[in-house]
């Protein structure tokens, strides 16, 4: 039986849930290992990727409350685009890919 415990990430500042159980998924092609029941944001921001998103001026954009209220987190997840990261529960084999709206 796994142990969890919601609690916030003190480097990310995201939910996240202790665990000892280990998933991967894909970002932009890059293998990335997160604890099973971390958010994708928790999981790219812990594997220092801070750029999420590219909007419209080619800014780049990245988590910003963690909580689903900014949208600043939206990325493509499983070709579904405009999917909060802090919002989605990381799968094992999930592929993520940085939105680009400045094309
Ligand atoms: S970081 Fe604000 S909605 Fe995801």
């Amino acid at each position: 039986m796994k142990q969890r415990n919601s609690q916030v990430n003190e480097r990310t500042g995201c939910f996240a849930q202790s665990s000892t159980n280990t998933v991967t998924f894909f970002f932009e092609g890059k293998l990335i290992k997160a604890k099973s029941g971390d958010s994708v944001a928790a999981a790219l921001l812990e594997a220092g990727e801070l750029i999420l998103r590219i909007d419209p001026s080619g800014s780049p954009r990245g988590v910003v409350c963690g909580i689903g209220v900014c949208w600043e987190c939206r990325c493509i997840i499983n070709d579904v685009p405009n999917t909060r990261a802090c919002q989605t529960e990381v799968r094992p084999d999930m592929k993520v890919l940085r939105q680009r709206e400045d094309l």
